[in-house]
């Protein structure tokens, strides 16, 4: 069966993550191809409320693939959480003529957009863009690939300086929730240690591993730390090695924003363009109020409240995995 959508909206919401506009540009082009309309909306919900709409042609997102940001820009919207910027959203949709929306975004996204659905019954799909992979009902967000490989190409960088003075860098990731992007680029630069939201940070366990890395006379480590371990953070692991090791120096690193922006990788861009392109025909075949992620290389269609709440699980044997090898 294939429902009638003839205006469809686009949005990017939330943290940015690169992919994004991959992801818009497959929306844009797979919706005119099927006779459909495509209206940008800017800023996300924000956007929304305060309608700020353009109408996207197929050239409107040409030269964009390779582009990290997002053209449609993105807010973390407050005003949407509101039953007053709700009802704004909804009276721009009617004034509008939407017939549905493609949200790109992570999980604050998908909370509003299901929040929104229970109020207006109005069809919208969601595709997870975040560079954090915490979203539960695909292997990997858009975005993620392309975070680890920052995370990856600067840490490599840190090692050859920490090589070189015989130091130990603690490098903080992002990841205020979930320890995937430190997991995974740890175990990709063969960190001495990694610490994530998911599991207690001993502070006991870490001095093991380092007091287990002189005795092989290692002279330099590298720690990567999720920024919402419960340790504290880089400075703080910092201060408590330097502490015990009096004689041996830190050095922190944050990493920061760097990893929200940059070039897709080609994983990102294929994805985000594979995930865009289904959005379009989920809708049209009477799809509504789900994540549309990839698990083992198929489409798999999840409801908002589980894409959310459930959160991705983190591998902890890859965790010991990494441990061993870097010993
Ligand atoms: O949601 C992605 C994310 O990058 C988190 O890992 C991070 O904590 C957060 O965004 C930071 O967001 P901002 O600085 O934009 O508020």
């Amino acid at each position: 069966m294939t429902i009638d959508i003839r205006k469809l909206g686009v949005l990017t919401s939330g943290g940015d993550s690169p992919g994004m506009n991959a992801a818009i540009r497959a929306v844009v082009r797979t919706g005119i191809q099927n006779g459909i309309e495509v209206l940008g909306i800017y800023r996300g919900y924000e956007g929304l409320i305060d309608g700020q709409f353009a109408r996207l042609e197929s050239h409107s997102v040409s030269n964009i693939i390779q582009r990290g940001g997002t053209i449609l820009k993105s807010a973390r919207s407050q005003r949407f959480r509101t039953p007053e910027g709700m009802e704004q959203a909804y009276h721009q949709i009617v004034t509008q003529g939407l017939d549905a929306l493609v949200v790109i975004g992570g999980d604050g996204t998908f909370s509003g957009a299901e929040e929104f659905n229970k109020r207006f019954d109005f069809p919208i799909v969601g595709l997870p863009g975040t560079i954090d992979n915490d979203l539960y009902g695909t292997d990997f967000t858009i975005g993620y690939d392309t975070a680890i490989n920052t995370v990856v190409d600067a840490v490599d960088k840190i090692r050859d300086t920490a090589s070189s003075h015989d130091r130990l860098f603690i490098v903080e990731v992002m990841g205020r929730d979930a320890g995937f992007i430190a997991l995974r680029s740890g175990i990709a630069v063969g960190a001495e240690d990694i610490l994530i939201p998911e599991e207690k940070t001993h502070i006991e366990q870490l001095y093991a591993i380092l007091d287990a890395g002189f005795r092989k006379n290692k002279t330099s480590a590298i720690i990567i730390v999720a920024e919402g371990d419960d340790g504290g953070g880089a400075y703080e692991v910092s201060r408590a090695i330097e502490a015990k090791y009096g004689q041996f120096k830190t050095r922190v690193t944050i990493l920061g924003h760097i990893q929200r922006g940059g070039s897709p990788s080609c994983m990102d861009r294929v994805l985000a363009s594979t995930l865009g392109y289904e959005s379009v025909l989920a809708l049209r075949s009477g799809v509504r109020d789900v994540m549309i992620g990839m698990v083992n290389k198929k489409i798999v269609y999840t409801p908002f409240s589980m894409a959310t709440k459930h959160h991705q699980q983190i591998n902890r044997s890859m965790l010991d995995m990494a441990r061993i090898l870097s010993t």
